[in-house]
């Protein structure tokens, strides 16, 4: 069943985490400088910074990408005896930090330290000649950490510890603007463990719950529930498996990722087809359902201001709620391991995550989960 929590006294009270938004994610990958490229050429992101051996920094290579509020970082070892090449050996390329902003990091370590987050990183004060930042941070699901990241008193390209980044390969940016939510997969009867640590540790709010009934095909099911902070900025819905006739896609994501981990990054857009158009022909991937999903479009979803044309031809998913409509669609994986991939998403004022698009949605993960024997 789907339920929309209703609002208590509790958002009345004051936030004791205030976020201003993602400030950035980290991915731990085997090859950044080869990632790096990849984003650029693929999904449009800017050259920002650069950290490695020549700034200081001994045991690893970073870079730092941005397309307008956008900013991933890539992320490598130079050596094995680290904590990056052992995430890699355990999990693939995947996002290791899911960084916000907030405007005291301090606070933030213990506000949620204090009730009962996991340290990850003190509240560490980081200096150059473009001032200063402060970065804390905390555990959540699987091998992933939040960061809270302070830069009111910094004016570098990133953070201390990187340099810009100039280099004459500059694509154009594909649209993409900002984190709209990052999806993290944990396992079996673990949901309502993250759900209470978002809700205790971090002061998030559940917002929205799908059941198996809500998220199931004829072989497989999933449970989700989404958690928002005070302000709406920071949404992380959370999956778990639920049992079916076949194997649950976040039961494929946990064996190939080897534990939990974010399952997708949704990107905001303002215009989804020229943006799908662009990461189309730059080589990215999208799941597609089959062309009979658009023959009922406007029944199921009322009057859209696109035309379906196009929305058909490039496999652009359309979901109402109350407060407007939104237009989806999901890459496939952007490794070989069946894990991460990426959701583009533009809104018109609907604040839901596609409700009426899981079904067909799901039955196109199966077909590549069954092509790839894992179903
Ligand atoms: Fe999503």
């Amino acid at each position: 069943m789907y339920q929309t929590q209703k609002t208590d006294s509790v958002t009345e009270r004051v936030d004791f985490l205030p976020l201003n938004g993602t400030d950035y994610v980290e991915f731990y990958v085997g090859n950044a400088k080869q990632a790096a490229h990849f984003y650029k050429t693929s999904f449009g992101f800017q050259s920002l910074a650069y950290s490695g051996p020549e700034t200081g920094v001994k045991d690893r290579v970073s870079y730092a990408l941005k397309q307008n509020k956008l900013c991933f970082v890539f992320t490598t070892p130079l050596r094995n005896d680290n904590h990056i090449a052992a995430h890699i050996q355990q999990h693939g390329d995947g996002v290791k930090a899911l960084a916000l902003m907030v405007e005291d990091a301090t606070d933030a370590w213990q506000q949620t330290t204090l009730r009962g987050g996991k340290s990850y990183m003190e509240p560490t004060v980081m200096k150059d000649e473009s001032g200063e930042l402060i970065m804390s941070g905390i555990h959540t699901y699987g091998d992933t950490v939040h960061l809270f990241i302070e830069r009111k008193n910094y004016t570098g390209a990133f953070m201390p510890g990187f340099i810009p980044w100039k280099t004459n390969y500059n694509p154009p940016d594909t649209g993409l603007l900002y984190v709209d939510h990052c999806v993290g997969n944990v396992g079996w009867n673990q949901m309502n463990k993250w759900v209470k640590f978002y809700e205790e540790v971090m002061g998030f709010k559940n917002i929205l719950s799908f059941d198996d009934s809500d998220i199931s095909t004829e072989y497989s099911a999933l449970m989700s529930k989404v958690m928002s902070n005070g302000n709406g900025f920071v949404k992380f819905p959370i999956n778990e498996p639920a049992e079916g006739k076949k194997k649950s896609q976040v039961e494929e994501y946990l064996d190939f990722y080897n534990g939990e981990g974010c399952q997708h990054v949704a990107l905001a857009t303002n215009n989804i087809v020229e943006t799908v158009k662009q990461l189309q022909s730059r080589g990215i991937e999208f799941l597609k359902v089959p062309a009979s999903y658009y023959d009922d479009l406007l029944q199921r979803v009322g009057q859209i201001e696109e035309d379906i044309s196009p929305l058909r031809e490039l496999g652009i998913l359309v979901d109402s709620d109350d407060e407007g409509y939104l237009l989806q669609i999901f890459t496939k994986p952007v490794e070989d391991r069946p894990t991460l991939f990426f959701e583009i998403i533009q809104r018109k004022g609907a604040k839901s995550f596609g409700k009426g698009n899981f079904k067909a949605l799901f039955e196109a993960i199966e077909r590549e989960q069954s092509l790839r024997g894992n179903l």
